[in-house]
């Protein structure tokens, strides 16, 4: 394992204990119903910032909670970090786990390394382009299981209430298909779940590039296809629809292909 991805890790880890340490936080809502920020996102964010960027000081940081919310061209150019400092708030806020820390290391706007850190299971995923995902150390491959013998999950972020009818008429079909639907409250981990083999399948309306810039790329590197739900390419630049399916899923559900 490289270096940096190491320190990554350890980074990853001491952000971990903030967020299973913290207590009662206070919660702000930022726009749009049930969409929350708490005082431990905005200490996590701010030690990962001063951590990693005494790692790679030449970086550029696009991060959740600090208003550098917005994917600029210069974080196109070398090296850029793309940080959600807890991917499950809502979780986090209510003691509904998982949540975990999420760091995405973009090189020339592309996907090159990744950690991701559920400090309440002890699980640390990582991987770096072209060399494979771990969990713990250990390699991961995502399932060859058919979805028909598989669970999938499906996110619903509250706050896009446009997008609600369409996510519902998508799971809807889709669970026939699959042994049965699950919906965790993050982004990342539903897309470490897919990697691991845990579920098949994973699909969301709109996520943000800091929910999905490590986990695709851990996911990917599982042997996973991920894509938008129509099966283009991911931009790595912004939001985006998301579908990310093991190795057994190899065609595009119908459920998706029909709207
Ligand atoms: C959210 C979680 C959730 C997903 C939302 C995300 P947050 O991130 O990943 O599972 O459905 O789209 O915004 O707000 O908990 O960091
Ligand atoms: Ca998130
Ligand atoms: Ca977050």
């Amino acid at each position: 394992m490289s270096k940096l991805l190491d320190d990554i890790i350890k980074v990853s880890e001491e952000a971990g204990r903030i967020m299973q340490t913290a207590k009662r936080p206070k919660v702000m809502e930022k726009s749009g119903h049930a969409n929350f920020c708490t005082e431990t996102d905005e200490k996590i964010q701010a030690f990962l910032i001063e951590k990693l960027s005494g790692l790679l000081p030449q970086a550029s940081f696009l991060g959740e909670e600090d208003g550098q919310d917005v994917f600029t061209s210069k974080m196109s150019r070398g090296y850029c970090f793309v940080i959600d400092p807890i991917d499950g708030t809502s979780n986090f806020i209510y003691s509904y786990h998982p949540s975990v820390v999420s760091i995405g290391l973009l090189k020339e706007g592309k996907p090159y390394m990744a950690v991701i850190r559920n400090p309440y299971d002890e699980m640390t995923f990582s991987a770096t382009a072209g060399q494979g995902a771990y969990m713990n150390g250990e390699k991961l491959l995502s399932s060859d299981a058919p979805l028909s013998d598989s669970l999938a999950v499906f996110g619903t972020a509250p706050y896009y209430t446009e997008l609600q009818d369409q996510t519902f008429e998508y799971a809807r079909k889709l669970l026939p298909l699959c042994v049965d639907l699950r919906r965790s409250g993050t982004a990342a981990w539903d897309m470490c779940c897919v990697a691991m083999g845990r579920c098949s399948l994973y699909f969301e309306m709109r996520i943000q590039l800091w929910d999905y810039a490590a986990a695709a790329l851990v996911a990917s590197e599982a042997g996973c296809s991920v894509t938008d739900i129509k099966g283009d390419p991911l931009s790595y630049q912004g939001a985006t629809s998301i579908l990310c399916r093991a190795r057994g899923v190899s065609e595009i559900p119908k459920p998706f292909l029909t709207d």
